[in-house]
């Protein structure tokens, strides 16, 4: 395609996008059937929206109304949470605490509030989560800025992983104590956006925004792309000042997202690999960056934009209340006192939540507006994202060194064994989680309820 073709197509592309948006839309969960490993191999059971996964991606204008009926075809009761939206507690997609399930074959729930963040989410269902995210229900949600950056695509990733055998079928071995006790269930193949990519076409001189999601359940990706030196824009969604990551990896845990500003700063014809050297010895090769013969584009060069900060307000760190929240439990770390307690095996602050239930008294009772900093601590051998609803908050030290930058979240990674503080103002009235995305250990007990008065 011409470059002019291309602007043009892009700018119809999201006119359409915008008058789907308006209208509303249909979220379609059913079982259905893909190709993870490519044609060549034999499609794979999975669930999906709309038939395919990840499911459609979303995009809306900052300030836009989201509106989607769902309408669940599987033979299990569901929910959708838009994860990382700022949005009122009836429509978080929690069963039992904000909403029934919505119904095994045939009930339908209609999700509908406004965009107030620019940024890079998801969404995914919020009941049997390990194994629904696992199955393949998930899908991006992209608010664009109002101004968005000049670049010359605007494209989404959403890694993956499954447990395939041989011939390509899904091994569906949800919920093994073995997982749950550990890392959580990791997969042996990684899918970028729904399928095993050999390669992924570039162009000379192109400044791609490459929006990364992390929908895996338990997989932690640490991203090189060889040959370049991505810059980092957006964390969770919410811009940042933009810098390059240490060592040019970068880092998602489950359910973080990260916006890139990839230069194409390489000769035509050439290939670099991306690899995944997240667990070290098991680095793979994700896919190579191919560059065409195609004429240079000019985009790629400094400087690298800023975005505009999202309408968060900033806790007040004076002044705010603090409190300490403890992660315990799993194999090899302190076991929860409750073990014998039926497949629980990781606790919020010495007791574990039943993920089913989801209701519980909440670990901390907020006063609306006021400003929080926790202390978490992560007091297991394994890594954990934690995740808290409804809400951003600035990740401010991470083992006692303090962030150099202004970081917004709704995910923060824990190490083992480390600790993180992150502060947030308390202003979106509710009952939110606050729980570990490594969806095993959700399940399993590392759920507790923010209370928001
Ligand atoms: Cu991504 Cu509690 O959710
Ligand atoms: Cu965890």
């Amino acid at each position: 395609m011409k470059r002019r073709e291309f602007l043009a197509f892009t700018a119809l592309a999201a006119t359409w996008s915008r008058a789907q948006a308006r209208d509303g839309r249909v979220l379609r969960a059913a079982p259905g059937r893909q190709h993870l490993v490519g044609a060549a191999h034999p499609d794979s059971a999975v669930w999906a929206y709309n038939g395919s996964v990840p499911g459609p991606v979303l995009r809306y204008r900052q300030g836009d109304r989201l509106r989607i009926a769902v309408e669940n075809a599987l033979p299990a009761d569901t929910t959708v949470h838009f994860h990382g939206i700022r949005l009122p507690n009836a429509m978080d997609g929690v069963p039992n605490l904000t909403q029934a399930p919505i119904a095994r074959n045939g009930g339908k729930f209609l999700y509908e509030f406004d965009l107030p963040d620019a940024g890079t989410y998801w969404y995914h269902p919020h009941l049997g989560s390990p194994e629904q995210v696992g199955r393949g229900l998930y899908g991006a949600l992209a608010v664009e800025e109002r101004d968005p950056p000049a670049v010359d695509r605007d494209l989404l990733w959403v890694l993956s992983d499954w447990r395939l055998d041989r011939e390509a079928k899904s091994i569906e071995d949800f919920g093994r104590a073995m997982d749950a006790s550990h890392a959580g269930r990791i997969g042996n193949t990684v899918t970028l956006n729904g399928t095993v990519q050999e390669s992924f076409a570039v162009r000379a001189g192109e400044r791609i925004r490459l929006r990364l999601v992390n929908a895996s359940n338990a997989r932690i990706y640490g991203l090189k792309f060889e040959g370049h030196a991505p810059w980092i824009i957006a964390l969770d969604g919410h811009p940042v000042d933009p810098h390059q990551p240490p060592e040019n990896r970068v880092v998602l845990g489950p359910a973080q997202r990260t916006d890139l500003i990839l230069d194409c700063a390489g000769a035509k014809g050439s290939t670099h690999r991306v690899i995944d050297e997240f667990y070290g010895p098991r680095a793979y090769r994700l896919l190579d960056l191919r560059y065409s013969g195609e004429p240079a584009f000019a985009r790629a060069t400094p400087p690298v934009p800023r975005l505009a900060p999202n309408p968060v307000a900033h806790p007040d760190l004076a002044k705010a209340e603090r409190h300490r929240v403890v992660f315990g439990g799993g194999m090899m770390g302190a076991m929860p006192s409750q073990r014998e307690h039926r497949g629980m095996f990781w606790t919020v602050n010495g007791k574990p939540v039943h993920a089913e239930g989801h209701r519980d008294d909440p670990i901390l009772d907020c006063r609306r507006g006021r400003s929080y900093l926790l202390e978490l601590l992560n007091d297991t051998s394994w890594h954990h994202p934690i995740h808290l609803h409804g809400h951003v908050f600035r990740v401010l030290a991470v083992d006692g060194k303090p962030n150099p930058r202004v970081e917004w979240r709704d995910t923060v990674l824990l190490d083992p064994n480390s600790r993180a503080e992150i502060a947030f103002v308390a202003d979106n009235p509710g009952d939110w989680m606050f729980h570990c995305h490594i969806l095993e250990h959700q399940a399993t007990g590392m759920m507790a309820v923010v209370r928001v008065g």
